[in-house]
């Protein structure tokens, strides 16, 4: 009805509703440093092609003569109800896109009923980001910090600002071989934009000679020294749980005793995920790892998915082979970038529309009725 009512007033959308188009538009619009560093991979982006071919190779098998007029895509993951089985990934440094950043990502969000995932390394304090996503549902990524005092105190803050679940991304330990980055010398760092978090912290600044307005390239060396290195081990994970009071999830999970060393230390869940074709290249798509980790750890341990989701197909696909919910990245981020929170909300929502009517029209009323079965592997 929306539709056609917006096309009565002339209203036509922001940018694209072709989800395959939205890309080369944002090529078109967007200076060449931002959109290299949203649309970058590791290496020759061998992964993120992978992450792309692994949809490819399921197909939907569509059923006929079923109840499914109305829909209802609204489900609880963790505790947190959301509108779609969808949530806003965490990306960082949200400010290279647009300058509103990650507050327009949050109030997007809270005006689409899904949560956020809000960056350890957002250009905006976690409170801030908190006020903007309002009465809306927000989970906080930790980059876990080598100092055990920083990483209780953003813990602790975020717990404080409503954030309810925690999400710690284990595959960037160090950033990856990421050509597109590099040969901008590493647009972030230059901006400086991605340490709003760290240089709110009072545990943070403890370590500090001087104050980051007086020093600072040493507030940078010591934010750079805090969140790189890989000196955790499964054995250090309970002291997450001493301080974080809520679901913790692992990011970054790929290989099936990795699911289950999750489950045996007690984790909630885990996000299926290969950090979009960012970090490991050559890794395996995504996808191809869902379906046997599902059925290793499904029973013990939500398990949730991303890397390469572009349509509503997409996240029928990922449902259906067991993710009870799917992170959104790059889609959001170049509707951010074309056109602030409208654009955040017109990329989501159209995804969201694609999902409902492939999922009715292949003979679904609700996400739960989606099993292997909806699907043939090709
Ligand atoms: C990311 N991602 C990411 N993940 C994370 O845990 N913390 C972060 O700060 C970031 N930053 C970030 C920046 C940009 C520009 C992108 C594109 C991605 C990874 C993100 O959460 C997610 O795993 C992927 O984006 C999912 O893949 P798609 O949907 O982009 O293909």
């Amino acid at each position: 009805n929306e539709i056609y009512l917006h096309g009565l007033a002339d209203q036509v959308p922001p940018f694209t509703t072709d989800a395959t188009l939205v890309e080369s538009v944002a090529r078109e619009r967007m200076a060449p440093g931002p959109f290299g560093y949203v649309s970058g991979g590791a290496g020759c982006g061998d992964t993120m092609r992978a992450n792309r071919a692994a949809f490819g190779r399921w197909r939907i098998v569509p059923r006929m003569l079923t109840d499914a007029t109305t829909r209802d895509v609204a489900t609880t993951v963790l505790g947190t109800p959301m509108a779609a089985p969808v949530l806003l990934a965490p990306v960082g440094v949200q400010s290279i896109v647009h300058p509103d950043g990650e507050l327009a990502t949050a109030r997007a969000a809270a005006a689409l009923g899904v949560p956020m995932v809000l960056s350890t390394a957002s250009s905006y304090p976690l409170e801030e980001v908190a006020d903007a996503n309002g009465a809306g549902q927000r989970w906080f990524q930790l980059y876990w910090p080598n100092e055990p005092e920083v990483c209780a105190s953003l813990l602790h803050r975020a717990k404080l600002a409503g954030y309810s679940a925690l999400v710690v991304t284990l595959d960037t330990w160090t950033l990856a071989w990421r050509p597109r980055d590099l040969d901008q010398a590493y647009l972030p760092f230059l901006r400086g934009t991605g340490v709003a978090n760290a240089f709110t912290d009072p545990a943070f600044l403890a370590g500090l000679a001087k104050p980051p307005e007086e020093d600072q390239a040493m507030a940078v060396l010591r934010w750079v020294s805090m969140f790189t290195g890989q000196d955790k081990r499964w054995d250090q994970l309970p002291f997450l749980r001493e301080h974080w009071d809520g679901p913790i999830v692992l990011k970054g999970i790929q290989h099936v005793d990795d699911a289950r060393r999750a489950a045996d230390a007690g984790m909630d869940g885990i996000v299926v995920s290969n950090h979009g074709g960012r970090q490991v290249d050559g890794a395996i798509g995504a996808l191809e790892v869902l379906p046997e980790i599902v059925s290793a750890v499904g029973d013990r341990l939500t398990v949730l998915f991303d890397s390469g989701v572009r349509t509503g197909a997409d996240l029928l696909k990922a449902l259906a082979l067991g993710a009870s919910a799917v992170l959104l990245g790059r889609p959001y981020v170049y509707g951010l970038a074309l056109a602030g929170e409208d654009g955040v909300r017109h990329a989501v929502r159209s995804l969201l529309a694609e999902f409902d009517l492939t999922l009715g029209l292949s003979g679904h009323r609700t996400p739960a009725d989606l099993t292997p079965e909806s699907l043939r592997h090709a």
